[in-house]
């Protein structure tokens, strides 16, 4: 008898939670909360990505939730680690749905893991926001996927541009990570565009990101080839070390590289060898812009008097653009959320006004900036065409 009770009442559970899975409605439309999920990592070799999107991803929700949160509820972010790995993305991103009932998804920084993410998203039917991955691929061919940042298409494209007419550069050596889907793509636009322009790519040397940290090899090879210019298209965490070996080797001409490089690392790592590169990036703390001097100094406040990178501004972009589509869909319902953030135009954010077109990306201006005297300082805007 006790048995055949707990039997039935394990099958109204079970068919309770069934239902509210059905509806595509996350767990939260019963509750009092929003349950957003965040994949990000927090820890492993590109560790400021994930930690500083978290930390503008916070900052937003607390401004959120102080003006009365969303649909009149509360909004609650649930991080989950992936350790800077893609199969832990995809694990981080599944836990988040199937556990957690997120109804929507922030996330990730690096493009290879949002590309992992990307088709579990999809076919969860649970809309996904991007802060700053720019590989073309990201988006492509998805419903339920987004960004919130420009694409290496047109990235790739002002590096070169920056380069040949405001540094007057036409020769240029590659060195890129082979393993890397955001290294490989900004590689492409970037020597299309160069070629395009009349410049000339005098040598390209591949390594492998994560692992390799000695490119003497490479270098020297690059060094026989005597370009103006270096283009590393990869992260941060190879990017100090780079320029320091290049230096030993007696390579003096500038290093230019992406967003990617863009972490307070890339000047403890790569010190006096790194000064007078240059790296495209999404925002500066120096622009003029109300809504950077208001976010500098709120991020500043909330984590001890820290400056933001560009992944915190995207971090908190991303949350204040899920959130407003969120409340202009009426509902948790992910097919609703996401025409929603289909819809976005024109939203005011930190790294500039925000639409999201067509392709699910956003268009906006590039910021060149330059490393000098151990700072990264604002050097000029590109905008798209
Ligand atoms: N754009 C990089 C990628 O796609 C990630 C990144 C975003 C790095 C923003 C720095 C700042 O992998």
């Amino acid at each position: 008898m006790r048995w055949t009770c707990l039997a039935g009442l394990a099958a109204t559970l079970a068919l309770a939670l069934a239902g509210c899975n059905k509806s595509g409605n996350s767990s939260s439309a019963n509750s009092n909360e929003i349950v957003i999920g965040h994949v990000a990592s927090l820890t492993g070799d590109t560790a400021t990505f994930g930690v500083s999107a978290d930390e503008g991803i916070r900052l937003a929700l607390e401004q959120i939730n102080s003006k009365g949160g969303v649909l009149g509820k509360q909004v609650k972010v649930i991080t989950e680690d992936d350790r800077s790995l893609s199969d832990e993305a995809k694990t981080a991103a599944n836990k988040l749905i199937t556990r957690d009932h997120v109804c929507a998804l922030l996330g990730e920084i690096a493009s290879s893991r949002s590309i992992a993410i990307a088709p579990v998203a999809e076919d969860a039917k649970i809309p996904m926001l991007s802060p700053g991955s720019t590989n073309p691929k990201v988006t492509q061919g998805y419903q339920y996927v987004f960004r919130n940042c420009f694409t290496d298409n047109f990235q790739g494209a002002a590096i070169a541009d920056f380069a040949m007419k405001q540094l007057g550069l036409k020769q240029f050596a590659i060195l890129y990570p082979a393993n890397s889907d955001y290294g490989v793509g900004l590689r492409d636009v970037f020597k299309k565009t160069v070629e395009k322009n009349g410049g000339q790519i005098v040598d390209q040397e591949a390594y492998t990101e994560k692992s390799d940290v000695d490119f003497r090899g490479q270098l020297t090879k690059i060094k026989n080839a005597n370009p103006q210019a270096i283009f590393d298209s990869g992260y941060y965490t190879e990017a100090g070390l780079i320029a320091q070996q290049a230096r030993e080797l007696g390579i003096t001409c500038p290093i230019l590289g992406g967003d990617g490089w863009d972490s307070d690392q890339t000047i403890k790592i790569g010190g006096k060898a790194i000064e007078g590169c240059y790296f495209s990036n999404h925002y500066s703390p120096d622009e003029n812009r109300q809504e950077v001097k208001d976010f500098v100094a709120a991020y500043a406040k909330k984590y001890n008097g820290k400056v933001p990178d560009a992944m915190a501004v995207l971090g908190y972009d991303a949350m204040k653009i899920m959130a407003d589509a969120i409340q202009r869909a009426g509902s948790t319902d992910g097919t609703k959320i996401r025409d929603a953030l289909a819809a976005t135009k024109n939203f005011p954010g930190v790294s500039g006004s925000t639409t999201i077109d067509a392709n699910h990306n956003a268009r906006k201006p590039i910021v060149m900036v330059k490393i000098e005297d151990g700072r990264f300082k604002y050097a000029g805007t590109v905008n798209p065409e």
